[in-house]
């Protein structure tokens, strides 16, 4: 079974406003390169390094974005409840508690090709309110009559769990990609019964400071074990990401890492 070729970008948690200018910056040779029909996005640091505003979700979708994850920062700013409500596009994880706003999977259709989209966030280490595998499961099954491909964003601070949740939904999905650790890890690929898999993507942010905080304020955090107010670092911006091929539905032919330096992303 055939299903027309797609490529879909997913994007590393964007991280302030020097994250939002490097995708900005580096988009349009992206687009050129590797001709994207999809492009989802992390975007939970997205409005000065923690959580997002309706504006900055506007305005991502503006540049071209199909669909905005996000994590355990979401309700960072409350003026974005009402919007997560409101527009399908923007995804809380899956597993979080029915009373919290926002939804957690949608669907968005380009060139007669319907990608689904999932959020789900880990357990360990995270505050989710629901069993991430179990709730996974009904995500993916909720979309099975609805969905041509499906890329699942596995928000997660521990490595096993994402190995683990890749491996689970292997053969069932388009792509497990994850998120919440920005350090790209080392071991994108296509897994035995074709899921493109990779436990981090990494982050769309500032290279030279401690996963995006200015690297002398982590570092005095650190040291002193005091509060300190935390910054985004503005210094050696990059974009990280994947991309996926797929020509099978809800199969991958290949996962590429791009880890791209933004030079010029860096200004006002
Ligand atoms: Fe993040
Ligand atoms: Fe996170």
């Amino acid at each position: 079974m055939s299903t027309p070729p797609v490529n879909i970008l997913f994007v590393g948690d964007i991280v302030g406003g020097i994250g939002r200018r490097a995708l900005l910056a580096l988009l349009p040779g992206i687009r050129e390169r590797y001709e994207p029909t999809f492009i989802v996005v992390n975007g939970e640091n997205a409005a000065g390094g923690i959580g997002i505003t309706t504006k900055i979700a506007r305005s991502l979708f503006a540049a071209g974005v199909d669909v905005i994850t996000l994590g355990n920062h979401t309700y960072r700013h409350r003026e974005v409840w009402g919007y997560l409500d409101s527009e399908q596009r923007i995804l809380r994880p899956v597993n979080y508690l029915a009373a919290q706003p926002g939804h957690g999977s949608c669907v968005v259709e380009r060139a007669g090709v319907r990608l689904g989209v999932i959020s789900v966030s880990g357990n360990l280490f995270m505050n989710a309110g629901r069993p991430a595998f179990a709730e996974v499961d009904a995500a993916v099954s909720a979309l099975r009559d609805s969905a041509d491909q499906v890329l699942v964003d596995v928000h997660a601070e521990a490595t096993s769990e994402k190995v683990g949740m890749g491996w689970h939904l292997d053969g069932r999905v388009t792509a497990v990609v994850g998120t919440h650790t920005h350090v790209p890890t080392a071991d994108a690929r296509v897994l035995p019964d074709g899921t493109a898999y990779i436990t981090d993507v990494g982050m769309t942010g500032p290279r030279g400071g401690v996963i995006g905080v200015k690297r002398e304020q982590a570092l005095q955090s650190m040291i002193t074990k005091m509060p300190v107010k935390f910054e985004t670092s503005e210094e050696d911006p990059w974009l990280m990401g994947v991309l996926i091929s797929a020509t099978r539905p809800r199969r991958a032919d290949s996962i590429e890492q791009l880890l791209l330096p933004a030079p010029n992303a860096i200004g006002p």
